[in-house]
């Protein structure tokens, strides 16, 4: 099969677009043929990038944990999914990504893909909006009519968190540069301020979540935005004890599990419209690299995708 792949560990500049043996699925994992893959920027950075589960080195090794694609074979043992179904969802971190053609998925990470979503579209899915979702209401625990700032609002995680939130009747203030703001409007943002000209800890006061995609200095100076009692959950940076506990807040940091429930819960928002996700840039599987040094340039809006199946319509 082909895959983008890289040999030692560095950024896209060792990415490769090369022949690769096609995995096998083992017990409980579906193969699937992907048509299209999610890449998250820093993900070539992560220490599971290169790491087996039980912590041994892995090269060379494939990037992308976004999928959506079509189950091919099963390994023994699995019941979740059949072949030919079409399936989405969240590659685990310490193995073989969707960049390539085939990939081995555990298959109860796997979920239904949304019927009203092409495949590229899907593939901007699993890792962003469950990360969001985690954040706002398994860790967070966000309730209608409550106020949260979402940091970095325009990018993978940011997007999915701004329209959750709203989803779930919060009122959502959001920082983004100015570029992006008439984007976050639309998406249910209610006050966006630009942070290359305006300190977001000047113009908001008693927030009752805070999530962070951003880290450093931001983080440093979202404790005093918060109402006593609050929440700071980061995805970026674990939050230091000290200031949390001067605020009298909570702060979090976790890392997004897969989850098929929470992913068929997000295709039901997704189909009925409550929900879109949005497309940065759609590159071929070839172009891995070009795709990589688009999202670290920063700036992103939404995700970047790899269309693996040419057959598939470019967005
Ligand atoms: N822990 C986990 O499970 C998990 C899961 C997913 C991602 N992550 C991490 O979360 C971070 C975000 O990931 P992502 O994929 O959502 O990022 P992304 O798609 O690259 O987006 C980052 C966004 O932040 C904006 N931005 C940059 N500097 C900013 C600032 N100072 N204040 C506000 N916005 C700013 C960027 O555009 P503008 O500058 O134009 O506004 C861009 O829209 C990364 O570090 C990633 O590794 C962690």
């Amino acid at each position: 099969m082909k895959a983008a792949r890289l040999h030692a560990r560095g950024g896209p500049e060792l990415l490769v677009y090369e022949d690769a043996p096609r995995p096998d699925p083992a017990a409980g994992e579906a193969l699937i043929r992907v048509y299209a893959a999610g890449i998250t920027p820093t993900e070539l950075t992560w220490p599971e990038t290169y790491r087996t589960p039980d912590g041994h080195e892995r090269l060379p090794t494939i990037p992308g944990h976004d999928v959506s694609g079509v189950v091919e074979a099963l390994g023994p043992g699995v019941s979740e999914v059949s072949p030919g179904d079409a399936v989405y969802g969240l590659v685990a971190f310490p193995r073989d990504g969707s960049a390539a053609e085939y990939v081995a998925v555990r298959a109860a990470d796997l979920a239904p893909k949304p019927p009203t979503l092409d495949h590229v579209h899907a593939a901007a899915v699993p890792l962003s909006a469950l990360a969001a979702w985690q954040a706002l209401f398994v860790h967070a625990g966000l309730a209608a009519g409550q106020r949260i700032l979402i940091h970095g609002a325009a990018g993978g995680v940011g997007a999915f968190a701004a329209q959750l939130a709203r989803w779930r009747g919060a009122h959502v203030s959001a920082t983004a540069s100015v570029r992006h703001h008439d984007f976050l409007r639309e998406l249910g943002v209610e006050a966006a301020i630009d942070y290359r000209t305006t300190r977001f800890e000047e113009v908001l006061r008693d927030v009752d979540v805070v999530l962070d995609t951003i880290g450093g200095d931001t983080m440093e100076r979202s404790w005093r935005v918060l109402r006593r009692g609050g929440t700071l959950v980061s995805v970026a940076a674990p939050p230091p004890p000290e200031p949390a506990r001067d605020a009298g807040v909570r702060g979090i940091y976790f890392i997004v599990e897969p989850s098929r429930v929470q992913l068929v819960e997000i295709a039901r928002l997704l189909d009925a419209g409550e929900v879109r996700p949005v497309l940065d840039a759609v590159l071929p599987l070839a172009r891995a690299r070009e795709a990589f040094e688009r999202g670290l340039a920063g700036h992103v809006r939404g995700k970047i995708v790899l269309r693996v199946d040419e057959t598939e319509a470019i967005p």
